[in-house]
């Protein structure tokens, strides 16, 4: 099995929403071949955010993979209806779903609008350990581990999390599977090595990318920069003990 290369998710969550298509096609001339978005209810979350309705207008405008994390209560009620919109990916949370495993494969039953299936993603909260998903990571396309508590971008990064991040590694390495593992939260241009070695492939970013001090509007210095260290600090991928 190859080791993936890293991903960058720039998250839309930073993006000016009242540009929001200008924004997403800006992130993807920059580099990103993911955009995150992030999707909020209110009650898993204490905050609101954006819907099918938006997804469905963000598809014609852009060509990246939408992944979409669902940081909502019951997401079973409206997967459907995100992969109806052009979803990618789905990712729901470990702590919003009573039937985690039924809600997996639902998620990778559905049809991709451009083809094939949807891919399914698993979140941990930062109090959420590794060990909650040992039993469906076969049904996981990629597990979030999240570095922030869900709800706000522009939040400190939970130190706390990289334990987590080199176990779900180790678990991925064992089981010979292809799932991605995802960092979501705090993620900046200087903390991104170190939560690259520690195991991390996919790196989301808001704040990081779409409001740097240091790079300002340009997305596309942001982006290389956070690939750059990203890659450097991915050592696993080659280790002998993975050969
Ligand atoms: C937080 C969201 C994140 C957020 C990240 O609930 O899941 O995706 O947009 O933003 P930054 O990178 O600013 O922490
Ligand atoms: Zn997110």
């Amino acid at each position: 099995m190859p080791d993936p290369a890293a991903v960058i998710a720039p998250s839309l969550l930073s993006a000016d929403f009242a540009r929001l298509g200008d924004e997403a096609a800006a992130l993807e001339r920059g580099g990103a071949e993911w955009l995150h978005v992030d999707v909020m209810d209110g009650r898993f979350v204490p905050n609101l955010t954006i819907g099918p309705l938006v997804v469905g207008a963000l598809r014609p405008v852009t060509g990246a993979v939408l992944d979409c994390h669902l940081m909502i209560e019951e997401p079973e009620r409206y997967v459907a209806a995100f992969a109806d919109a052009g979803a990618d990916i789905l990712t729901v949370h470990v702590e919003a779903c009573r039937h985690l495993h039924r809600n997996l494969q639902q998620i990778r039953d559905l049809p991709r609008r451009a083809g094939g299936r949807v891919l399914a993603g698993v979140s941990l909260n930062p109090h959420t350990p590794a060990s909650a998903v040992a039993h469906v990571l076969e049904l996981c396309d990629l597990v979030l581990v999240m570095s922030v508590n869900p709800g706000f971008g522009g939040q400190k990064f939970i130190d706390a999390v990289r334990p987590k991040i080199r176990e779900l590694r180790a678990m991925v390495r064992a089981a010979g599977l292809a799932t991605r593992i995802e960092v979501d939260g705090g993620i900046t241009v200087d903390n991104v090595a170190a939560v690259a070695a520690d195991g991390a492939d996919t790196f989301v970013s808001g704040t990081g990318v779409l409001r740097s001090p240091q790079y300002g509007r340009d997305y596309a210095a942001a982006i290389a920069a956070m690939r750059r260290a990203a890659e450097a600090a991915m050592a696993w991928r080659t280790d002998s003990a993975h050969k």
